[in-house]
């Protein structure tokens, strides 16, 4: 099939290069010229294991091209996927769609024959039905059909995720697309996936309501941590009693830092505003946003503490900035709700980050990326683990730095207690 991916960020590129995989002629657009250009000569812009070998295969085999003219890529193409983001409005909770409606109106001025209009990108409930509106105000129904298929994939894990999803959500509210949409995910279907057949709204629903029941979880499991520290019990001894249960499931389940990432802080504030549009109160995930807003202020406070409350001067060591490990994506990163307020309070940070040094942190004051974790940990008061990359899951911190002993706090409850015993290190972790 002749598909076009409108958007080559984590989601477009991933999908369309994994499509073009499986035997489709793959047009990956963007409407940034430099990414484009790096793409056609096999630079991959994002971290994503695995992608590399992948793009440069199907560029190899000529199934996968890259493009910045969006007409001709439509005119060529028989399945559109937008993939465009859908980030929080500026001064609102609710997805901010321009950059949906604007693909939207190009494609209106680009359809010449029988088009299947997708979004995988995350929209709001009857964002389907908007689409729809503007491109009756050109064509007549016979000449496309809009479809849902939001994506579940995770980055770090996203190429693994696209071949052997849980699911294929497609939400049509015709036969003759959900038929074709059937063929073209047949090949990952007959590997395992569920294949579900909703209503349009359903599936953009079914999105929003999956990344809010993923962070609630989270924020759980953060709020039953925040006890368990009173209580002298161990957080992760719940996690597994708890997750043991089928009907609870352990993954999800594990505390540490805020919720960020590009998915889950918007999602979770679009649900809420998208209700408020309908006259319903999603009081529960509500407090969850709050909750997770408050989690960074929260975990600061211990900070002070471990510093006794003297941050002035203190040099703070961060190993892994991003917001979760095997990515480069620093969205909603809860490191960018800290790092900021200790370097205004007068800490020294330095961070070392496997995906190298990050552009939102350049102008931060007294804030210096180290090429390694030795580098980074030197001379230190306080190291935080902040993300649970590989590369910091057995660090001989002992062997590693001779003299002064550092406190160390353990964002990720990668480390026990006993192993630190004996060392001369303080250790702090999340929970216990
Ligand atoms: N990142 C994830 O893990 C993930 C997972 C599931 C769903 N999603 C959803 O998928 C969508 C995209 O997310 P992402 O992380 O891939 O975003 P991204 O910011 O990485 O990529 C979006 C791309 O769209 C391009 N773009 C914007 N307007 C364009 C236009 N008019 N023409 C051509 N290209 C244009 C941008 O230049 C950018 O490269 C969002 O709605 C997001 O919520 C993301």
């Amino acid at each position: 099939m002749k598909l076009c991916m409108i958007g080559t960020g984590y989601v477009g590129l991933v999908s369309g290069v994994c499509f073009s995989d499986l035997g489709n002629d793959v047009i990956c657009v963007d409407k940034d010229q430099d990414k484009i250009k790096s793409l056609k000569d096999g630079n991959i812009p994002i971290y994503e294991p695995g992608l590399s070998e992948l793009v440069l295969k199907n560029l190899r085999n000529k199934r996968l091209n890259f493009s910045t003219d969006l007409n001709k890529s439509i005119k060529l193409s028989d399945i559109i996927f937008i993939c465009v983001g859908t980030p929080t409005k500026k001064g609102s909770d609710s997805a901010d769609l321009s950059q949906i409606f604007k693909v939207t109106k190009e494609i209106s001025n680009s359809i010449n024959k029988f088009k299947i209009i997708i979004t995988k990108s995350t929209v709001p409930v009857t964002t389907g039905d908007d689409i729809e509106k503007i491109l009756l105000k050109k064509h007549n129904k016979k000449k496309f059909s809009v479809v849902s298929n939001p994506e579940f994939l995770r980055e770090g894990e996203a190429i693994r995720d696209f071949n052997f999803p849980d699911r294929i959500v497609i939400g049509s509210n015709d036969n003759k697309s959900n038929k074709i949409l059937k063929n073209l995910y047949l090949p990952i279907i007959t590997k395992g996936a569920h294949y579900i057949h909703t209503s349009r709204r359903a599936a953009e629903m079914i999105k929003y309501a999956s990344n809010s029941f993923l962070a609630t979880k989270i924020t759980f499991i953060n709020e039953i941590a925040n006890l368990c520290e009173k209580t002298n019990i161990n957080v992760e001894d719940i996690s597994i009693g708890m997750g043991l249960d089928k009907r609870i499931g352990s993954r999800f389940l594990r505390a540490g830092p805020a919720y960020g990432g590009s998915c889950f802080p918007k999602d979770t504030k679009a649900i809420v505003s998208t209700a408020q549009k309908f006259k319903t109160n999603l009081s529960l995930i509500k407090s969850v946003v709050k909750s997770n807003k408050n989690r960074s202020n929260l975990l600061l406070n211990r900070i002070y503490d471990i510093l006794n409350n003297k941050v002035k001067n203190k040099k703070i060591s961060f190993l892994g900035v991003t917001f979760k490990a095997n990515t480069d994506d620093m969205r909603d990163s809860s490191s960018l709700k800290m790092i900021p307020i200790l370097s205004k309070k007068g800490a020294i940070i330095n961070y070392f980050d496997p995906t190298g040094p990050k552009n939102e942190l350049e102008k931060i004051k007294n804030v210096s990326f180290k090429s390694s974790i030795k580098k980074s940990i030197e001379g230190s008061d306080l190291v935080i683990i902040h993300t649970e990359w590989n590369d910091f899951k057995s660090i001989n911190f002992k062997k590693l730095i001779s003299g002064k002993k550092f406190a160390i706090f353990d964002m990720r409850n990668i480390y026990s207690n006993k192993k630190f015993k004996n060392q001369g290190f303080r250790y702090y972790s999340i929970g216990r």
